[in-house]
């Protein structure tokens, strides 16, 4: 991009101090910088003056598939799933794109060290938990890794260095989400360094764009996938393409299927699954009213009582309806650090700016029918987002071990 076309750019939203350090800059870097500020959307910081965020439609239960009834129907899903699994018919995809600002490692998450008298890594959990089903269906499954930027060639030496814990390598798709820009409480972008803006990963719902962006979708298409599962890297317990979770969704013929848990409270602080206006949806424990948490189904249980682990199977057929543009952007305040106007570096204790990001959860409200599958939550609910306390290191360790698995 020519340097007059990025002043007009950003005097258009009042950020000419991204172009503060210019003249100190070598060829490179002008050339790097004038580029960033081209491929940018900027649109993002409008949404810090948008008060429309926030307007939920109506709201009403969506029963979920108990576990009780999966036992009664097991052998059923079992063999739904597997004949489905074996047709090559299902692929999963690892969110690992997340900057996990909480656990405060600095590596990706995935390649924290979990065990305790020996290695045992996030990914390498969530490798075996995938082989178990390779292993029990005799299948490869296709496993995607999405990453950004920031943590791509870490996340993908890694995985060479450790021989792919024992997954097929060519089984193995790694690609980058996009970014959005970050900027201060102000709505005033940060600068990473003089020659580059901060950046952050737009959120874990660009996967679907991410990977058309990268003619990834051929392969959906090629190797004939029809459900791809969906799950973030923090849940050291969950497994994946599960043939009976398989073959629930297929049975049931939805758009996605999505694992849930049974609330430990009325007021735990999870999304839970619901319809919004019709369609199926989640919506967020401060979003729930009394009335609704009062509410009960017809087994006389809590009729909005199944939150969401953040493991979907999608239908893929169906993801070609959801579009980045008509999914919320959400505006998240985090630590970010930048450089000062003089220059100087700040990694800042506490938040001091924003991130933009759009959450898989708002794809499910842009698919027709969805199936909440109820998991035991000890069994396959184990996320790491902090070191201590609340879904932390010490709580997964806790879980992994009562599931047998050594440390
Ligand atoms: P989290 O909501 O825990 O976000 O992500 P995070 O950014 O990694 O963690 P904190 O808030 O900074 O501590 C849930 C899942 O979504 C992925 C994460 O890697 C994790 O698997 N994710 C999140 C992405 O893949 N991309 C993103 O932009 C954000």
């Amino acid at each position: 991009m020519e340097l007059q076309k990025a002043k007009d750019k950003l005097a258009q939203i009042g950020q000419e101090h991204v172009l503060a350090f210019y003249d100190e800059l070598d060829g490179a870097q002008k050339e790097a910088l004038l580029d960033q500020i081209e491929e940018t959307d900027f649109s993002v910081l409008s949404r810090l003056s948008d008060k429309t965020d926030g307007k939920r439609g109506v709201f009403a239960p969506l029963a979920a598939m108990q576990i009780s009834r999966i036992e009664q129907r097991r052998s059923e899903l079992y063999e739904a799933g597997v004949l489905a699994i074996r047709a090559g018919k299902t692929a999963a995809l690892l969110l690992a794109g997340g900057m996990g600002t909480r656990l405060g490692f600095d590596h990706p998450k995935g390649m924290y060290n979990v065990g305790v008298t020996k290695e045992l890594y996030i990914f390498e959990c969530i490798v075996n938990n995938l082989l178990d089903t390779v292993n029990e269906t005799g299948t490869w499954i296709r496993l995607f890794i999405m990453t950004s930027e920031k943590n791509h060639e870490d996340t993908v030496s890694f995985f060479k260095e450790k021989n792919y814990f024992g997954y097929k390598a060519d089984m193995v798709t790694f690609f980058k989400q996009k970014m959005a820009p970050c900027c201060d409480l102000d709505g005033r972008l940060f600068m990473e360094a003089k020659d580059r803006i901060s950046t952050s990963p737009n959120g874990n719902a660009g996967w679907y764009s991410s990977m058309v962006r990268d003619g990834l979708d051929a392969i959906l298409r090629d190797e004939g996938i029809e459900w791809i599962d969906v799950f973030a890297v923090d849940n050291v317990l969950q497994r994946i393409c599960d043939p009976c979770f398989v073959g629930a969704t297929v049975l049931a013929d939805v758009s996605v299927g999505a694992k849930v848990v049974r609330k430990a409270a009325p007021d735990e602080k999870v999304g839970v699954m619901c319809t919004e206006d019709g369609r199926p949806s989640i919506v967020e424990y401060y979003e729930l009213s009394q009335e609704m948490m009062d509410a009960k189904d017809e087994n006389g249980d809590p009729a909005y009582n199944y939150g969401v682990i953040l493991n979907y199977l999608f239908r893929t057929s169906e993801l070609e309806k959801v579009t980045d543009d008509k999914m919320p952007l959400h505006v998240v305040k985090k630590k970010i650090p930048h450089i000062t106007k003089t220059g100087e570096p700040v990694s800042p204790a506490e938040p001091n700016g924003y991130k933009f990001e759009q959450l898989v959860l708002d794809m499910i409200h842009q698919l027709s029918t969805c199936l909440p599958y109820e998991v035991v939550r000890e069994k396959e609910f184990a996320p790491i987002k902090n070191l201590t306390g609340v879904d932390s290191v010490d709580s997964a360790r806790e879980l992994l071990r009562a599931n047998g698995v050594e440390l």
